[in-house]
């Protein structure tokens, strides 16, 4: 297949540390639009801070970030390595052009379940309260949860708290959703909920990159898969390629060690 469709997302030699832990070393990665990634990798591996860098909730260390061909930042120096600078008034563009979902929902407590989702419209968007209340009560409605625009936090479930911050991710009207492991808080009982919210978006052709252990979903989700381990991207390829048949030892023994769920 020839792409000639121009990345959404592109990513060159993107590294991150923290004091001297290096915990990026170096990523490369190519997100056309509608592409469903799944990141996979062991615990501390780096995939928070990964989706952290894209959004820009943490700021990477040396290398690029480019929104549909336009890159985050200004060069210090000559080369795609090399430190960026950035400003708040762009980041805060990027931050609405990328939405994330965290795996502990981050909704606010003092808040309904419409308040939360209003409030970057309020704030960020500026959008008057009238149809900021519209366009969360739509979003709402999307992730099946009309019924509890007036609930508070404290009385929705944790499946509908993580279906809540994803309305407020959508309300945003983002090109690019980050999901960070959005099911590994949830009882069990209550997953299945959440990704099919996550999979009617795939459906929908959004642009998508989910941190998740569940490989079983990851399988049929993903257009594409990746391994994260030693702070690059150690292995990639199709769901098949990946999860079925890896290549990499260190793939093989994280696949061997979730093998209780089944394609
Ligand atoms: N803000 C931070 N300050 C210092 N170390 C951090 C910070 N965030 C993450 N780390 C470290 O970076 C490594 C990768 O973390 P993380 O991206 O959360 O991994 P993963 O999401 O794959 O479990 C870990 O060793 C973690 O302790
Ligand atoms: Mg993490």
């Amino acid at each position: 297949m020839t792409n000639t469709i121009a990345p959404l997302l592109r990513v060159t030699g993107l590294r991150k540390n923290f004091g001297a832990l290096e915990v990026l070393k170096g990523i490369d990665l190519d997100v056309a639009p509608g592409e469903c990634i799944a990141i996979l990798g062991a615990s501390g591996s780096g995939k928070s801070t990964l989706l952290r860098c894209l959004n820009f909730m943490e700021l990477p260390s040396a290398g690029c970030v480019e929104l549909a061909g336009q890159a985050v930042g200004t060069a210090r120096a000559r080369g795609s390595n090399a430190e960026r600078a950035y400003t708040e008034p762009e980041l805060t563009r990027v931050r609405q052009r990328v939405g994330m979902v965290f795996q502990q929902f981050n909704l606010f407590p003092h808040m309904t379940a419409i308040e939360n989702v209003m409030e970057g419209l309020r704030t960020v968007r500026g959008i008057a309260r009238d149809k900021a209340r519209e366009l969360a009560g739509a979003q709402l409605a999307r992730v099946g949860l009309a019924d509890k625009a007036q609930v508070y936090p404290a009385r929705l479930s944790g499946g509908q708290k993580q279906r809540v911050a994803i309305a407020r991710a959508l309300a945003m009207e983002p090109e690019l959703l980050l999901f960070d492991e959005p099911t590994s808080a949830l009882d069990p009982e209550l997953v299945g909920e959440v990704l099919s919210v996550i999979r009617a978006l795939a459906q929908d052709g959004r642009t998508m990159l989910l941190v998740t252990h569940e490989v079983g979903f990851a399988y049929h989700f993903a257009s594409r898969v990746l391994f994260i381990a030693d702070g690059v991207i150690h292995e990639s390829g199709t769901p098949d390629e990946v999860l079925k048949h890896p290549r990499q030892a260190r793939t093989q023994a994280f696949l061997a060690s979730h093998n209780e769920f089944s394609f």
